[in-house]
């Protein structure tokens, strides 16, 4: 995985995570989404006092990136209070531009160490797709 390994992105979305405004769940997320050319752009949980406005770390980074022109990338990594797959919606948005062999890494904060690795195609198959 070029120069950033899988562990770096972990801290990298360990350090994120303490960012979270995660007041009403009091669930802390944090991710590191690694562009094509080596960047790094982090997210945290963003809640809201109308819920359903909350946006999800890994929405956070991507649409973070792709706002900076990067529409490529080789991996994310996304550090909980548990280890957690990410949810439908961001399945969905992260599948938009990742391929189906984009490697997604998850981890405890209390333990990034002990990650595991779930891919696109894995996480979301059969997905939508949309070709005008
Ligand atoms: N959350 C994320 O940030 N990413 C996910 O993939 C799952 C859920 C956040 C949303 C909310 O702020 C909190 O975790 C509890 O659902």
């Amino acid at each position: 995985m070029s120069k950033h390994s899988a562990i770096e992105l972990l801290e990298a979305a360990a350090e994120a995570r303490k960012n979270a405004h995660s007041k009403y769940s009091k669930f802390s997320v944090g991710s590191a989404l690694l562009t094509e050319d080596g960047s790094v752009f982090l997210g945290c949980n963003v809640e809201n006092a109308s819920y359903g406005l909350t946006i999800c770390a890994e929405r956070v980074a991507l649409t973070s990136a792709v706002a900076a022109g990067h529409k490529s990338f080789q991996a994310i990594a996304i550090v909980a209070d548990e280890l957690a797959a990410p949810c439908g919606a961001c399945r969905q948005v992260l599948a938009e531009f990742c391929r189906d062999d984009f490697p997604v890494h998850v981890a405890s904060a209390k333990d990034t160490a002990s990650f595991e690795t779930h891919f696109m195609e894995q996480l979301l198959p059969e997905r939508f797709h949309f070709n005008p």
